[in-house]
């Protein structure tokens, strides 16, 4: 049944940044599958409670969580060895940590993003957190997956602004100078760019070993956002709207299994058909 290549039973899914917006729902995406889910994060309380809330709902048994700092060789390094000791193999890997700050329900005027001020110290540490961190994760986790015949897949999540220019006129505020305006930065354009091309990297690296590599293109979620800037956006969007968190599992679930074993070093982009406009 093709149904059931999407299972995930005796499959253990790594995810990093699992205790934010999106990494909540990929661990529940995992585990709808009958997968078993190891989430890190920078912050033991938000991992713990993020645990706490998926135990609800899924067998507690099958939710590990580990601090973790993707942009620390040595703590991926010490979670590898600490699940190797524990004889857990990492058959799934998700990149997802980034450094991802939300629009909230104000845009603020800024001039430190901007491209003209933007520092090397923010243009370092975002890199490091979204591409360096990935490539990290994807060096260790995924040696180890090419090493034994059983192979595996690694899933970078990358943004709809791995395909298109963020369209600065959204994040505008009325009676701003120019100066000020608020903007999607740079380094958000360049990491999630450059998550593609780890993707093309590491599909055609271990390819013959059984690992698959591929990386899902998400449109902005609608959260709390500010009203002008939801209706900006909305209008960008064929389907009118925004995402709404859940709307990315599907994809997570057919990506990360059997199901996907033909997709290789793709950009799956899901975007309300954002990017075809
Ligand atoms: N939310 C959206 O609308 C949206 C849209 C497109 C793409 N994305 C992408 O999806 C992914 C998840 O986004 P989100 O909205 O859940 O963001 P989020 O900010 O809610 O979660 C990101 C998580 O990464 C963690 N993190 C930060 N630095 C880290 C580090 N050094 N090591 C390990 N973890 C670290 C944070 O603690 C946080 O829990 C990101 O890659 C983001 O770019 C999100």
């Amino acid at each position: 049944m093709t149904l059931d290549k999407f299972r995930l039973e005796n499959k253990n899914v790594l995810i990093t940044g699992a205790a934010g917006l999106l990494g909540k729902e990929h661990a529940s995406a995992i585990l709808e599958v009958g997968g078993k889910v190891i989430l890190t994060d920078v912050t033991k309380k938000k991992l713990e409670d993020t645990k706490k809330i998926l135990s609800s709902q899924f067998n507690p048994n099958s939710i590990l969580i580990s601090k973790m700092d993707v942009t620390k060789k040595e703590d991926i390094l010490k979670v590898s060895k600490d699940l190797s000791k524990s004889k857990i193999r990492v058959d799934v890997l998700i990149n997802n940590a980034a450094i991802n700050p939300k629009v909230g329900k104000k845009l603020n005027p800024t001039k430190k993003l901007r491209f003209e001020n933007f520092s090397s110290e923010d243009w370092n540490l975002e890199l490091d957190v979204g591409l360096k961190g990935a490539f990290f994760c994807s060096q260790i986790f995924g040696t180890k997956m090419a090493s034994d015949s059983k192979g595996g897949v690694i899933l970078n999540i990358s943004s709809d602004l791995s395909v298109i220019s963020p369209d600065q006129r959204i994040y505008q505020l009325k009676g701003i100078s120019e100066d000020n305006q608020p903007v999607k930065p740079v380094t958000y354009s360049v990491i999630k760019n450059g998550l593609i091309g780890l993707t093309k990297y590491v599909a055609t690296y271990w390819s013959l070993k059984g690992v698959r590599c591929n990386a899902l293109s998400p449109g902005g979620v609608l959260t709390d956002q500010d009203n002008e800037f939801i209706k900006k956006l909305n209008r960008l969007i064929p389907l009118g709207r925004m995402a709404s968190k859940d709307e990315y599992r599907s994809t997570v679930q057919y990506l990360c299994s059997e199901a996907s074993s033909y997709v290789n070093g793709q950009n799956i982009v899901v975007d309300g058909g954002r990017t075809i406009w």
